[in-house]
């Protein structure tokens, strides 16, 4: 079930020696109560509670437990297996308590005290040290189950993390197989188409003949530049290497000329995302222009937005806070359930332990209504908290070894 460190091997035997001396000094007590009950109802008894007798029962409890702190029983991982120590801290605890009892003149004169004092004392300290082991082995069974429940967070991390890079290459190579070798093909047939084009002219013949290769080379052209380009782009954001700034930037250069853009970064993302040597991962990168990309087309397809104020900014030393306003239509909440590209979204987000949240500067009806001037006011935010160096995040390497 894994190592123990020093502090959590002084814990078990601190739980074993102080549950012990706890229930057995519990059972004295409550013998006491009972004979000295005999005594107070005048019922008839053998053994008549006093305070010498008191005192050495809670000796042997003191007795047992310094014998527990000693012998290692408290590391097995079975009763079976620290019985040996158990037994031997009972019998010397019972026997020291017998020979008190001897010299105190504490034994009744009764038949077959001797034996009743031996086996009642023995079984006592045998109870209540078997009971505290039990309740050591429950703290440490809690223990090695918290160490479990620890670990198999570190490896859906580790998986999830494996997965995102696996993911930013595997988009990258396909983008560059876009961008490079099927560009670079369809380019070389436009130009073969050309030469024909070129060859047909100038063998004089009619445009009604060649238009089907006009069409064929414009088609061509549009294929390179609108869908492998364009698809290329997708997969792999431009800019996406350099950091998440350039990105974002270059998506919203994108756009066009009418509508107005204000981007702003704060000081501490600037910093952190050093341009060529960003310090923000792939993976987040990504996700954060995924998150500008949709607040974007959201804001243009569903709210006809003509300006849009990207701010994006480092909370903490951990986490990056995106948010997308636009003046575009108000986001009624209540219906923007439908979609699923934010739903998507939101599902990455929140596997990368951050969360996402569409709205307004005030809830859609009051401006609808007339009730607040919606002028002044953003009419729809995406607002993102993605999580970026999640190693601070959750002691990421710095887990205890479980081996
Ligand atoms: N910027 C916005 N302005 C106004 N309404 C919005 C805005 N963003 C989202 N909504 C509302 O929220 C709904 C959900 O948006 P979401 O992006 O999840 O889906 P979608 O855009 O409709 O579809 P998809 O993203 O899959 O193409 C939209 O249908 C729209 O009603
Ligand atoms: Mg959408």
């Amino acid at each position: 079930m894994g190592t123990t460190t020093p502090v959590e091997d002084r814990r078990d035997r601190f739980a074993h020696v102080v549950a012990s001396l706890v229930i057995i000094t519990t059972f004295y007590t409550v013998t006491g109560a009972y004979l000295w009950a005999q005594g107070f109802f005048e019922l008839p008894a053998a053994i008549v509670t006093s305070w010498t007798r008191f005192l050495i029962n809670v000796l042997t409890g003191v007795v047992l437990a310094l014998v527990l702190a000693v012998v290692p029983a408290y590391r097995a991982r079975r009763l079976g297996g620290a019985l040996p120590g158990i037994v031997l801290a009972s019998a010397i605890a019972a026997g020291m308590r017998l020979g008190l009892f001897v010299l105190a003149h504490e034994l009744p004169e009764a038949p077959g005290i001797l034996s009743v004092e031996t086996i009642s004392g023995f079984a006592f300290c045998l109870g209540a040290a078997c009971l505290g082991f039990a309740y050591a082995s429950v703290r440490r069974g809690e223990r090695f189950e918290a160490r479990l429940a620890a670990d198999a967070a570190y490896q859906r991390e580790l998986a999830l993390r494996t997965l995102e890079t696996e993911e930013v290459r595997v988009r990258r190579s396909i983008a560059e197989g876009l961008h490079g070798s099927l560009q670079q093909r369809l380019v070389i047939a436009t130009v073969q188409v050309d030469m024909f084009i070129t060859e047909a002219r100038r063998r004089d013949r009619s445009e009604e003949d060649i238009a089907p290769l006009v069409a064929l080379r414009n088609d061509l052209e549009d294929i390179r530049e609108n869908d492998v380009r364009a698809t290329s782009r997708m997969l792999y954001p431009e800019g996406i290497e350099i950091g998440v700034v350039p990105a974002v930037r270059m998506l919203l250069r994108r756009l066009p000329t009418g509508i107005a853009t204000r981007l702003h970064i704060g000081d501490r993302l600037r910093k952190l995302d050093d341009p060529g040597n960003s310090e923000v991962r792939p993976a987040d990168r990504l996700l954060v222009v995924r998150i500008v990309e949709e607040a974007v087309t959201n804001g243009l397809r569903h709210g006809h937005a003509t300006s849009f104020d990207v701010s994006i900014d480092l909370e903490g030393d951990a986490t990056i806070i995106v948010d997308v306003a636009n003046n575009g239509a108000a986001v009624d909440v209540h219906r923007a359930t439908h979609g699923s590209g934010t739903r998507r979204l939101r599902e990455r987000v929140e596997l990368a332990g951050g969360t996402l949240v569409l709205g307004s500067d005030v809830e859609a009806s009051r401006i609808t209504s007339g009730e607040v001037d919606g002028t002044a006011l953003h009419h729809a935010h995406l607002w993102a908290r993605i999580p970026v160096t999640r190693e601070k995040i959750t002691g990421l390497g710095h887990l205890p070894s479980n081996e």
